[in-house]
């Protein structure tokens, strides 16, 4: 499966259900969640990530890059921290309901992006990329070039935040993920749970992220909820200079 398929599934989620997309609760489908709910739960999660880099050391933060935004529950955090957010997605309805909830004033930007590198951004060109919920979705290979472009993109003595499921737990979902073929993934996910498409699910491990990106030191890992079926770590990787 490749980019193309990612954009066709996100673009359905996003039209269908966006919200719940974003934060698969199945208390929240069919227009479950409250718009103020949705993006107090981008501040739980930003706040403390904001502090702990901080706590690491990281200064001069003024623009920052939201990968794979949704509906701009981060972004909409981490403008209350930062002077520009860049939220970047595939999907034109995310997007779309990304600018309906933007509270920012006017320092974020929604970018739709349809390629599998970050080429619309020079090199240096953040000083933060944030990204959480996103590369789990696709396919490993996509995944690992987006986070090389990351490291391309942020300048030196910048950070990158990954949030990331490290491994699958060993709960039934957790292995099925891990061990059944995807296409039957996929179908019980159309048929049984009545997804608007499937979602894909996709562990990177910490050590992997250390190969991609060689000029990087991941200065913490610190373990958060992501569900009961992956153990989910948010790394914040400390970029040096790569020239
Ligand atoms: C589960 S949502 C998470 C949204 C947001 N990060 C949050 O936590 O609120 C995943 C998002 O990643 C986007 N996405 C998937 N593949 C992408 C890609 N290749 N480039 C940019 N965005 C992508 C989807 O369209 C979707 O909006």
């Amino acid at each position: 499966m490749g980019l193309e398929q990612v954009r066709r599934d996100w673009t359905r989620l996003g039209s269908a259900e966006p919200l719940w997309a974003v934060c698969v609760d199945p208390a929240k489908r069919h227009g479950g969640w409250d718009d103020d709910e949705f993006l107090a739960s981008g501040r739980a999660d930003v706040d403390p990530t904001v502090a702990r880099l901080a706590e690491l050391g990281l200064r001069g933060v003024r623009r920052v890059l939201d990968f794979g935004c949704g509906a701009g529950r981060l972004s909409n955090a981490l403008a209350a921290h930062f002077d520009e957010v860049v939220g970047v997605d595939i999907s034109a309805p995310m997007l779309a309901e990304a600018r309906r909830l933007d509270r920012s004033g006017g320092r974020i930007s929604f970018v739709l992006n349809e390629r599998p590198d970050l080429s619309l951004f020079g090199d240096d060109s953040f000083d933060l990329v944030y990204t959480d919920l996103v590369l789990q979705h696709l396919p490993p290979d996509l995944a690992e070039g987006y986070v090389r472009e990351f490291a391309r993109v942020v300048r030196p003595g910048g950070a990158m935040v990954l949030g990331v499921p490290e491994s699958e737990r060993r709960t039934f979902k957790g292995m099925v993920f891990r061990y059944a073929p995807w296409p039957l993934v996929a179908l019980a996910q159309r048929v049984l749970l009545r997804y608007p498409a499937p979602m894909r699910m996709h562990t990177l491990p910490a050590e992997r992220i250390t190969e991609l990106v060689p000029h990087g030191r991941i200065a913490a890992s610190d373990e958060y909820w992501g569900g009961d079926h992956w153990r989910h770590l948010r790394h914040y990787v400390v970029l040096g200079d790569p020239r």
